[in-house]
């Protein structure tokens, strides 16, 4: 048997693909491990995923890696995943170099640690001129935070004269969103069986296509993600739209 991505039409792929990575903890406690080796297994997901997006030619690839939320967990465990962070983009971006990806991040920079942010920056520099994959990382990211974040940017510019109310439109407040360079995701996916969007690109799913997978992160591998992508292409997407106007 071929593998699923055989089946895949090429030309009829998403250009820009959201992923909510969930099932860590679950994964390691199953295996009467600590949460925190489910989140060192995870990242050979990131690395599966990240590399499938880009051999497939898609566009741009986003990952909800932390949320604003995030930051209530145990310390221990923030402390870990922060440390994650920081040893997989130091190992991963030559990586990234190689393969075209430029990296991108969204979130409240200023909420991270220095040592992370600076780590961040360097590879952001470094891969800013590749022409592959845009890979984001949302990091201490939530949607409402984005969304009021961009509505007092608003505030100020009117304030200043820089803009008028009756000019806000749907696209004048897009560009004021941290994924203002992104176009919309037409597919999001979520692993771990759980069926909910938890404050993530709340703004730019209107229309998206949502895949809700049973598979834990640290499990979840090319074929799974092509699987989505295989399901995406099956769907007929109407925007409002009536089908015979399709
Ligand atoms: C959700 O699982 C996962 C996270 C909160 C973190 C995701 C982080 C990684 C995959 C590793 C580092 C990422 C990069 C980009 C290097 P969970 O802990 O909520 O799992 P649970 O729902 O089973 O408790």
């Amino acid at each position: 048997m071929g593998s699923i991505k055989d089946q895949l039409i090429l030309d009829k792929l998403p250009r820009h693909v959201a992923v909510i990575m969930d099932g860590n903890g679950r994964w390691a406690q199953k295996k009467g491990n600590s949460r925190i080796f489910g989140h060192q297994h995870g990242v050979t997901a990131v690395r599966e995923i990240t590399e499938a997006a880009a051999e497939l030619g898609l566009g741009y690839l986003t990952l909800y890696a932390f949320s604003t939320e995030n930051w209530r967990r145990p310390q221990r465990e923030v402390n870990a995943l922060m440390s994650l962070l920081v040893s997989t983009i130091s190992s991963e971006t030559k990586t990234l170099l190689k393969n075209n990806v430029k990296l991108n991040t969204i979130g409240c920079k200023e909420c991270l640690p220095k040592n992370v942010l600076k780590k961040l920056e360097d590879s952001e520099k470094a891969t800013s001129e590749n022409t592959g994959l845009t890979l984001t990382l949302a990091l201490s990211y939530s949607s409402r935070w984005e969304i009021v974040e961009a509505t007092k940017k608003i505030a100020v510019d009117i304030q200043n004269g820089k803009t008028k109310t009756n000019e806000i439109t749907d696209e004048v407040f897009n560009t004021y969103l941290t994924t203002y360079n992104l176009p919309d995701p037409e597919l999001m996916i979520r692993t771990s069986g759980e069926l909910r969007i938890s404050n993530f690109l709340l703004w730019q799913i209107a229309y998206s296509e949502l895949y809700f997978s049973e598979v834990l992160w640290p499990d979840y591998r090319k074929e799974d993600f092509y699987e989505a992508l295989l399901d995406y292409q099956k769907r007929e997407r109407r925007f409002g739209k009536t089908s015979q106007q399709i």
